[in-house]
């Protein structure tokens, strides 16, 4: 077969589906959820509330939103021979390595009640996904530190339950700081969908095969946990901590600068945003707002990072090129301030993306324009040969 087609690397200029859940016009700024401008979300809704919205279309009224949370409370639970997989992981591991596992084997739990074209089944799945993530990411923190896991404490909100879970030991008291639970909520929003990034993509390309929901998803976190995507978050503290001093900054941004250094500026650029992120103009208010509640707005750390982000804004290579700071630059200087381990910081993103994965992969079983995604490719190896024997070679 000999069809026409287009080489796209990296599908900088296609469009894969269409989708009613998430707006975005790179060059202006704008970012929307099914309608609604991100900033009026992070503003005056929950997690939870942004969850409903991105699931299901609309706003939900009290007694809707009321079922939804009392629905995810009742699963946040893991089944407890689940959690004696955390056990085969090496201490060391990283958070993202074991939810990728972990997630994984969720399709090994709930394969019998997972019918892909039954509406409540889609909607139990997406449902079980976002209350267990939160249980699903203490737990694998837990391991990698040594101490007991935390059972999910359902007198709690969603954002408060995980810092619960991740924080708390047994015998000791643990107040959630409302102040750090508020942010990380509006982390959470602003995280919660951004149309076919890699890892949405990656669940869509993985939907489309008929696959197990809960696989699908695994290879979302998979996706999300690179450098480039969602590992930037992480990749922008290691940054700060090797360039360690504000007399250095200068000196990496030449390195950035030199494309014979593989060094880039972490948290800097984007394939849509050619404007500031949206939500790094958000983050950067609550960044600051939560470094002066905890009293460390003199930090040595985020007075380097304030200054990289002066210097890199007024320089003219990140100028021409519009790279601006994006989401992952401030999202990882709160966490860290929240004391967030490092380690930790993609775990989180990928607690708020399951809303998007979730929703992506229930819209797309209702298209009836799916069908398995196959790509196509530019053959550049070899033309026909013959097989040599192997003396002959
Ligand atoms: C996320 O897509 C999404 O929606 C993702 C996300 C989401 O919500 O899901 O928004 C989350 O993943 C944010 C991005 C986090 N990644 C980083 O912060 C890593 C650092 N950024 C870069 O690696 C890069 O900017 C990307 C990966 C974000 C975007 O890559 P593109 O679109 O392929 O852009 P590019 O690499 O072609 O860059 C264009 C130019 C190049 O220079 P020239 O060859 O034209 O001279 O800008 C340069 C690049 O070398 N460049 C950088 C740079 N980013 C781009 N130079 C120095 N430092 C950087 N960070």
């Amino acid at each position: 077969e000999h069809g026409v087609f287009t080489y796209d690397p990296a599908f900088t200029a296609t469009c894969s589906t269409q989708s009613d859940i998430t707006y975005i016009d790179g060059a202006e700024g704008i970012l929307l959820y099914r309608g609604y401008p991100v900033d009026q979300l992070a503003e005056n809704s929950s997690f939870l509330e942004v969850a409903y919205l991105v699931l299901y279309g609309e706003l939900p009224t009290t007694p809707q939103l009321d079922e939804f949370v009392g629905a995810i409370t009742q699963h946040t639970m893991l089944n407890e021979s689940l959690s004696k997989f955390f056990d085969g992981f090496h201490y060391d591991a990283h958070p993202m390595a074991m939810m990728t596992g972990i997630v994984g084997s969720l399709s090994a739990f709930y394969h019998d009640t997972t019918d892909i074209r039954d509406d409540g089944h889609r909607e139990i799945f997406a449902r079980r996904m976002i209350a267990k993530m939160p249980t699903i990411a203490a737990a694998a923190y837990k391991h990698s530190v040594g101490q007991p896991k935390m059972y999910p404490r359902n007198d709690l909100d969603y954002t408060s339950n995980f810092l619960h879970m991740l924080f708390a030991v047994p015998a000791e008291t643990y107040e959630v700081d409302p102040i750090a639970a508020k942010a990380l909520d509006v982390l959470f929003i602003l995280h919660a969908d951004h149309e076919q990034n890699a890892s949405t993509s990656t669940v869509r390309m993985a939907g489309s095969t008929g696959t197990n929901p809960y696989a699908a998803i695994a290879s979302g976190i998979a996706a999300l946990w690179g450098p480039a995507h969602g590992g930037a978050n992480e990749a922008v503290l290691n940054m700060l901590g090797e360039i360690g001093d504000i007399s250095q900054v200068p000196r990496y941004l030449e390195k950035a600068k030199d494309k014979d250094d593989p060094f880039r500026l972490m948290g800097f650029g984007h394939r849509v945003y050619k404007n500031f992120d949206p939500r790094a103009t958000i983050i950067r208010g609550y960044c600051h707002e939560v470094l002066q509640h905890l009293g460390i707005e003199n930090h040595p750390l985020f007075e380097l990072a304030m200054e990289l982000e002066r210097i890199a804004l007024e320089d003219d290579y990140f100028k021409e090129r519009k790279l601006y700071p994006n989401v992952d630059f401030y999202s990882g200087i709160i966490y860290q301030a929240l004391g967030i381990p490092i380690n930790m910081f993609t775990s989180m993103f990928a607690i708020a993306r399951t809303v998007g994965w979730a929703a992506h992969w229930c819209e797309m079983q209702n298209d009836p324009a799916m069908r398995i995604a196959r790509p196509r490719q530019i053959y550049t190896g070899s033309p026909k040969r013959s097989y040599t024997p192997i003396d002959q070679r």
